[in-house]
């Protein structure tokens, strides 16, 4: 029987591996005659990333980083901590991030100052999904795969509380009041800790 928690599909599996296959070729065209660096926003980025990169036909490499935002369980603050740096230097590299959703924006904004600042060749974004009704900050999202309507979603790296990131589908979070909320309590109520990131409201991205 299907989870309760899983509401209506947002993007179905067909449409995923498609939309994926032509960033791969608009990406690899971009690309020509170049490497790629690919850096992968842990956790949720992950799935995406993995075929994304099988999809790329210039030479790519791969690295992640992790990071924390505070605030309210439900809203980025912008300010953000690294939990997990990229393993080597990026300077004169060309950079594409990679990432799960962009909602606020204002993680994505912190990594681009961040990594900006040490000098690759370019640096440019790729997004699978965005919410553009709740960004903060305008961005250069270079590449996206689907703009989504404001609701919690659910698969394909995206998790809830670490769940349903295995769905092959995006979907929308059924009854979300229903639930524990997606960054543990609710916006306003006590904080939760994260990984050895104590009370501060940290949610991994
Ligand atoms: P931002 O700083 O508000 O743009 O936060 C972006 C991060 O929040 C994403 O990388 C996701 O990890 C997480 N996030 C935002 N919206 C959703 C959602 O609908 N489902 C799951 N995670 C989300
Ligand atoms: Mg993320």
């Amino acid at each position: 029987m299907k989870d309760p928690a899983i509401g209506e599909i947002l993007v179905q599996q067909d449409d995923l591996a498609h939309r994926v296959r032509t960033l791969g070729e608009q990406i690899s065209l971009d690309y020509v005659g170049r490497s790629l660096l690919l850096v992968g926003v842990l956790k949720g980025a992950v799935f995406f990333l993995s075929d994304l990169m099988r999809c790329l036909d210039v030479p790519c490499e791969v690295d992640f980083m992790a990071v924390a935002s505070y605030g309210s369980q439900t809203d980025s603050s912008g300010v953000v901590r690294i939990l997990k740096d990229l393993d080597a230097p990026i300077e004169g590299r060309d950079v594409l991030i990679v990432e799960d959703i962009v909602d606020s924006g204002l993680t994505l904004s912190y990594l681009l100052r961040t990594l900006k600042a040490r000098d690759p060749a370019t640096l440019e974004v790729c997004a699978l999904l965005t919410k553009p009704e709740r960004r903060k900050v305008e961005l250069p999202i270079r590449y996206v795969g689907f703009e989504i309507p404001n609701r919690f979603a659910i698969g394909y790296g995206l998790d809830h509380c670490e769940g349903f990131r295995n769905l092959p589908y995006v979907a929308v979070l059924a009854d979300e009041e229903q639930w524990p909320s997606p960054f543990g309590a609710r916006s306003g109520e006590q904080t939760r800790e994260v990984r050895g990131v104590p009370g501060l409201g940290a949610r991994p991205t």
